[in-house]
């Protein structure tokens, strides 16, 4: 890959052997990896479902689907993102299908979805509202859009982009709740659903102050 896309997954790529660290990305404490299969339980229909997990990272989120049943597909830009989740799912004898590419234009040719589940990803998307639509339509009728999101409050104090070329994607930092649903209501049919995160700490692993929040909504 030799694009505007190429830094950005340079820098997942580098951050892949670490990124479990963190409470909120490994689900290492059980309580932490509870909350998430628990909250997934709750925004998701019941399965098994065909879910794509976009931007999937390490797979943590993936494997507890696959946990609870469902058919996982993960797409993900950074190589060594999908190698670890690869490895992630195999180790704990669980099946997932992991791809790489771009979420903006997920690989998965003509398949539909039951659901597409993405956590923290819009905010590094140079077309986020482009990648809404794409998503949608990756949607068996009646499938659901699940996306944990939010707006951290460190980011704008940053001051540089976290990749060469971030400092023009559009939701970088995050983008609200009502921001994002105003963009996810005119794709869908009825009722967007926004509910609070940021004050879950068993989420997190510790409390946070951010905006943090998932939207659920039917196709
Ligand atoms: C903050 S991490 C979140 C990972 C995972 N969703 C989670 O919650 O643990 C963002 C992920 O998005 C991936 N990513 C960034 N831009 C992407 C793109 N255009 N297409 C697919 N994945 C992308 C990164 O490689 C990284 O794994």
């Amino acid at each position: 890959m030799t694009d505007d896309r190429t830094p950005i997954a340079a820098y997942w790529d580098a951050a892949a052997a670490s990124f479990d660290d963190e409470p909120d990305h490994g689900l290492r404490a059980a309580p932490t990896r509870a909350a998430w299969a628990a909250a997934l339980r709750s925004w998701l229909p019941a399965g098994p479902l065909d879910v794509l997990d976009v931007g999937c990272g390490t797979g943590s989120l993936s494997l507890l689907l696959a946990e609870e049943g469902h058919r996982v597909t993960g797409v993900d830009l950074a190589p060594r993102m999908v190698g670890r989740a690869r490895a992630k799912l195999a180790a704990a004898g669980r099946a997932g299908r992991f791809l790489v590419g771009d979420a903006m234009e997920p690989p998965t040719g003509e398949a539909r979805f039951g659901a597409v589940l993405c956590r923290h990803l819009v905010w590094t998307l140079p077309d986020p509202e482009a990648a809404l639509r794409g998503w949608v339509a990756r949607l068996r009728p009646g499938g659901r859009l699940v996306m944990v999101e939010g707006r951290w409050r460190e980011a704008g104090e940053r001051g540089v982009p976290y990749a060469a070329g971030a400092e023009t994607l559009p939701w970088s930092g995050g983008v609200g709740a009502g921001e994002l649903a105003a963009a996810v209501r005119p794709l869908v049919r009825g009722e967007v659903r926004v509910e609070r995160l940021d004050g879950r700490a068993e989420l997190w692993g510790a409390p946070v102050d951010d905006e943090r929040y998932v939207l659920t909504a039917d196709v």
